[in-house]
């Protein structure tokens, strides 16, 4: 049977660069002969997909925080049970854009949902399995906002005020500072040259903890 897959998250506020710096974390980890696929949340199947596109559109009634929650987690329950459990079981690193973080930092810290809730649905919904590491890209919110309003036509949770990722944003950090283990922040306001130095570091480590954790896998 393979060892079990490593699973690893990248977030953080809109702006930061994710996703070209997941495709680079995951060309990187691929040059070393890791087997990852790359998916993200909401989203990563074909219900999660369309859950992200009720969430995402603009509305003209408010969506409650509590909708937007459970909505998030059904997306989540249906991405673990045919995506996320299957590949990891089949010994291959999952590298998902987003995860329960973002719930804590969005909903939690933007919303204003207890986090005790959210830990609830966590468990509910995941039973044990949290991210084995997840990066963080942290940029101040005035940067980060910038960069996603020179990217097009805003998303009805990027059209929220700069208070709101304020709190997203102090949630996230607050998370990776309670569980540094598993954390890694990075610093996205430096040139992307930079950032990538830091990842690729990142890939190797990433790599010996894996060696260290299933020797008969490498
Ligand atoms: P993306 O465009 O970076 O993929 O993210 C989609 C949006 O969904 C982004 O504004 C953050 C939001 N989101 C939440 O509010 N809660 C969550 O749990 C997740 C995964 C995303």
């Amino acid at each position: 049977m393979a060892a079990r897959g490593l699973f690893i998250t990248v977030e953080g506020i809109e702006g930061v660069g994710k996703s070209s710096n997941l495709a680079f974390l995951a060309a990187q980890l691929r040059e070393y002969g890791v087997d990852v696929m790359v998916t993200r949340e909401p989203g990563g199947t074909p219900l999660g997909e369309d859950i992200r596109a009720l969430l995402l559109s603009l509305r003209e009634q408010p969506v409650s925080p509590m909708s937007e929650l459970l909505l998030i987690f059904a997306a989540r329950a249906q991405h673990l049970c045919d995506v996320i459990e299957p590949h990891l079981a089949a010994g291959r690193w999952v590298l998902c854009d987003r995860f329960t973080d973002a719930t804590y930092a969005y909903q939690g810290g933007g919303r204003g949902i207890d986090a005790a809730a959210i830990a609830e649905l966590e468990t509910l919904v995941q039973g044990e399995l949290r991210p084995d590491y997840t990066l963080l890209l942290d940029v101040d919110v005035a940067t980060g906002l910038e960069r996603a309003r020179g990217r097009g036509e805003l998303d009805r949770i990027e059209r929220e005020a700069v208070e709101f990722f304020e709190q997203v944003r102090a949630r996230y950090l607050a998370l990776a500072q309670a569980s540094s283990g598993r954390f890694r922040v990075v610093d996205a306001r430096q040139p992307l040259d930079a950032v990538q130095r830091e990842l690729a570091q990142l890939g190797r480590e990433l790599l010996t903890c894996w060696g260290v954790r299933h020797p008969e896998a490498g």
